[in-house]
């Protein structure tokens, strides 16, 4: 007799009166292990087969790096790396490898071994690619890394906005606008993702500056922080599913992020449904009950960190006193094993093998062609010739290699650090440059070309290297890193003199930026060329000498405004950021002077001009956008554009589409598209629009809602550069 399954066989077996033989009818040994069942049903199969012991096991991680000052060791059975969950082998429940990702697979114990990764640009240069394809490529390249490297948790997914050029991690993130960035970084977690290694969005939430990050508390309305970062994560979170949340160090309108009842369970849990886990910030946990009541799953590296491991003996206390419930303890287990179900962890564990180097540089090298942004050009200086017979390239070790931003996401890059002894020597740095030498890309660039080199340190002997060549190229840096802020935006040590000097002596300079984020140029007038290279990765020297010369069309537009000056920002002053010695940390930062208008929405409601735009970039060729056609099909505007390439060279253009609501002059972003089109060619580009950004969030009802009425939609290639207004009426619905 032939039963297809179980179920069936079990129905034959009473229907046939036959007593059942216990074995014969037992479920699998191990259902859990079942692929074809759904992440949900595996967890809560599994979760009940664990021991009280093993539950408190999985909800606490150890730091995966040996720490003499709390005297940790190494833990046993960790890789090494920011975190480790041990596995519970009797349950083949694989052990959680934990690693910074943002950037390239961070890797500061295994350095002693040899260990690199390939380093991406910054994940600003992401963000003004302006391309999800370039996102899913750069975090699929994480993935794969992580994963050939033993790895299966990447803390990776950095997408709080930047409301501050000063903020020490605006490279880490990607910029000002929730649309755009959620939807990069929603698609850097779908690349880790999709190799079966498990991604960690964060920091949750508006954890937007470093001054006094572990103690400030962030005052915001809920509407505005909603239709802000909160925004940017939920876009985020609907398109990658990470799974995990990592909660961050901020307190947010009074409680500390990591306890926050609204933050986690009701906005995370509640309304967007989301179905993962939530893991500390390493440090970020404050209590023991509060917190798990309040929607943390996981505390991270408490030993180290944290006052007390709150996730061990106080949780079992307040379990025993009945003030955390055994179901929320079971809640909290089944998030994480779902999630390592809903990823692979379990199905595709990692092993460790070879990695294409050449391939995952190739991936870098791309990614800083499609976001490095091309900020000025004059009398067309750029792209240099390649028959140029002299070229002055100036500053920022540009002989040796481009500057990567410090802390916690840092890669050791392939090929090592190219410039060791800088200080800080330790946490948040070494400062290190990746060693893609833009001085020798360059010259392979310029094959006929005299290339000479000289270091900055002396103004006066780099402005007569400039004098004697064709073309300057000033390469300035700024180093930023997680833990402190820029106290303003002027270029360290003196590069602005530099600058200045070299662009006197020859007008011909071009000033290649490898900054965290907007910087003040003085000398701006008096050069021909600004190309702002973020920090450009593992294979930056070669993208930057492509993007001179023009072999690749520069096609990045900003992710956030460039301001003029600090007095155009919302906080002129930084709270904390230049306290003096022995001045209290600022106890607040007030978010709501902006609110949800964030970035270019503020330059736009003060009427303030910044020096670029968002959204600005140039190209060598030019186009031509029309108008936009809006037609309304099931309440929601459809938006095309034709785009044309009116100029000589193949390249790209971002259609901006940006959003008027009834009743709010304020414009948003609501949908953006990249073409590629050649010499001549045009196309019409339809533009998906985002519905939350044709929305309100309704605070009273906690749902986004199309009010209805007359909205004006405009196309546009940066925020201030637009279309006339295209009216078009919507009718009101739950988006
Ligand atoms: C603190 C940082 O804020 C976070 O981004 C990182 O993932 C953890 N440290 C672990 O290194």
């Amino acid at each position: 007799m032939k039963h297809k399954n179980r179920s069936a066989l079990r129905r034959a077996i009473f229907a046939s009166g036959i007593a059942a033989c216990a074995c014969a009818l037992a479920a699998p040994a191990r259902p859990w292990s079942d692929a074809g069942q759904s992440p949900d049903a595996r967890a809560r199969a599994l979760v009940g087969q664990l021991t009280e012991a093993e539950k408190f096991q999985l909800i606490h991680g150890v730091f995966a790096q040996p720490d003499q000052a709390h005297n940790w060791p190494m833990p046993a059975g960790a890789i090494g790396s920011a975190g480790y969950v041990p596995g519970i082998p009797r349950l083949d429940i694989p052990g959680q490898q934990q690693s910074d990702a943002g950037l390239g697979v961070a890797n500061p114990v295994n350095v002693r071994t040899g260990d690199v990764a390939t380093a991406l640009p910054s994940g600003l240069a992401t963000a003004s690619s302006w391309d999800p394809q370039i996102a899913f490529a750069g975090g699929a390249m994480i993935g794969g890394e992580a994963w050939h490297k033993g790895f299966n948790v990447m803390l990776a997914g950095g997408v709080d906005l930047q409301r501050d050029p000063r903020n020490g991690r605006n490279f880490e993130y990607a910029g000002e606008d929730p649309l755009l960035a959620g939807t990069l970084v929603g698609e850097t977690i779908r690349g880790i993702q999709s190799q079966h290694v498990l991604s960690t969005v964060k920091h949750y939430a508006l954890n937007d500056q470093e001054t006094a990050r572990t103690t400030i508390d962030v005052r915001i309305g809920e509407r505005a922080m909603r239709e802000s970062d909160l925004l940017a994560f939920e876009l985020a979170i609907a398109r990658g599913r990470p799974g995990s949340v990592m909660c961050s160090y901020n307190k947010v309108n009074g409680d500390w992020a990591c306890e926050n009842d609204f933050l986690l369970n009701q906005v995370l849990k509640k309304d967007w449904r989301y179905p993962g886990f939530v893991m500390s910030d390493w440090g970020a946990t404050h209590s023991a009950a509060k917190a798990a009541n309040a929607g943390l799953d996981q505390e991270s590296a408490a030993e180290v960190f944290d006052k007390e491991v709150y996730f061990d003996a106080p949780l079992k206390q307040a379990l025993a006193r009945g003030e955390v419930s055994h179901a929320r303890l079971d809640d909290m287990v089944t998030r994480i094993l779902r999630s390592m179900f809903a990823v692979g962890l379990f199905d595709h564990p990692p092993q460790k093998g070879p990695i294409d180097a050449d391939a995952n540089l190739a991936v870098a090298q791309r990614t800083l062609e499609a976001g490095a942004v091309l900020l000025r050009n004059e009398r067309t200086l750029l792209p240099l010739a390649s028959d140029l017979h002299s070229i002055a390239v100036i500053g920022a070790h540009a002989d040796k290699g481009v500057l990567a931003g410090g802390g916690s996401s840092m890669v050791i890059p392939r090929g090592g650090n190219a410039v060791t002894g800088l200080e800080p020597a330790t946490w948040p740095g070494p400062v290190t440059y990746d060693p893609s030498s833009p001085l020798q890309a360059i010259r392979a660039a310029a094959d006929h070309a005299k290339v000479e080199f000289a270091s900055g340190d002396d103004p006066v002997a780099a402005a007569a290297l400039a004098q004697q060549a064709q073309v300057a190229v000033v390469f300035v840096q700024q180093w930023a890193a997680e833990s402190f802020d820029a106290a303003d935006l002027t270029l360290p040590n003196k590069q602005d003199a530099l600058v200045a000097a070299v662009a006197k002596a020859n007008p011909r300079t071009v000033v290649v930026l490898e900054t965290n984020s907007p910087v003040a140029m003085p000398w701006l007038d008096q050069v021909g060329a600004v190309l702002e290279a973020w920090y450009p990765g593992n294979a930056g020297g070669q993208a930057i000498a492509n993007l001179l010369f023009g072999r690749v069309n520069p096609s990045g537009r900003l992710p956030v405004t460039w301001p003029r000056d600090l007095s155009q920002l919302p906080r002129p002053q930084l709270p904390g950021a230049v306290a003096a010695p022995g001045t209290p940390p600022p106890a607040t930062v007030d978010y709501g002077i902006e609110g949800a208008d964030v970035g270019y929405r503020w330059f736009q409601r003060k009427q303030l001009q910044p020096l670029f735009p968002f959204g600005f970039g140039l190209s060598y060729t030019s186009f031509a956008q029309t108008a936009p056609q809006v037609t309304v099909r099931d309440g929601l505007p459809q938006v095309s554009v034709e785009v044309r390439n009116t100029g000589a060279r193949a390249g790209a253009d971002v259609v901006q589409i940006y959003a008027q609501l009834p009743g709010n002059p304020i414009r948003r972003l609501a949908g953006f598209a990249k073409v590629t089109l050649a010499p001549g060619q045009a196309r019409t580009v339809e533009v998906p629009l985002e519905p939350c950004l044709l929305s309100e969030f309704d605070v009273a009802k906690r749902r986004w809602i199309i009010r209805g009425g007359s909205y004006a939609i405009y196309a546009g290639r940066s925020a201030t550069d637009l279309s006339a207004a295209v009216q078009v009426k919507l009718p009101a619905k739950v988006p």
